[in-house]
């Protein structure tokens, strides 16, 4: 269990990162109307990766984690505690979301062929995506 936080954790870094390099990148692309080539293609497509691999992390820490015995106390006692909340139900479901949204942006761009479009679809998709990540992170309990 520990193993597992400690790489949730510390693959947290490496997500944030790299999705803050392609959402610069491709908004940079964006306003200076370049060709989408292959270094745009491989960082977005890493900033896919890395947030996917987080997504399998979080879904085993969800179940090993101690803090999952909370759901043991009721639906009601969980909404109610804003901690329990932000763990078992906040934190989870809008990380999920986040990445649902850099998915579709990554697969809609594939779908463009103009150069703009395409670093359209990476920039919004994945700024929302950031957004959402970083507003349901607990801040408090990451070193
Ligand atoms: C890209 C998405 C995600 C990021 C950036 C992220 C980031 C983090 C961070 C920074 C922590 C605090 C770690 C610490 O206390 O040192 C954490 C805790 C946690 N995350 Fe995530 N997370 C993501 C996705 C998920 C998902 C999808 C799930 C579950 C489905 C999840 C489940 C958890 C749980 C259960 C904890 C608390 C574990 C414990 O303290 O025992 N995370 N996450």
């Amino acid at each position: 269990m520990n193993a597992v936080l400690s790489l949730h954790s510390i693959w947290a870094y490496v997500v944030l990162i790299v999705l803050v390099f392609a959402v610069v990148n491709a908004f940079s692309g964006l306003f200076s109307k370049r060709v989408f080539g292959i270094r745009d293609l491989r960082l977005s497509l890493f900033g896919l990766i890395v947030s996917h691999i987080q997504l399998v992390i979080g879904l085993i820490l969800y179940f090993i984690s101690p803090k999952f015995q909370w759901w043991s106390e009721g639906m009601g006692a969980v909404m109610k505690n804003s901690t329990y909340r932000l763990y078992l139900v906040e934190h989870p479901v809008t990380n999920i979301l986040a990445i649902v949204l850099i998915t579709m942006g990554w697969s809609m761009h594939k779908r463009q062929v103009n150069n703009n479009k395409k670093f359209v679809r990476i920039a919004l998709f994945y700024a929302l995506g950031l957004l959402l990540l970083v507003s349901r992170i607990p801040w408090e309990a990451w070193p």
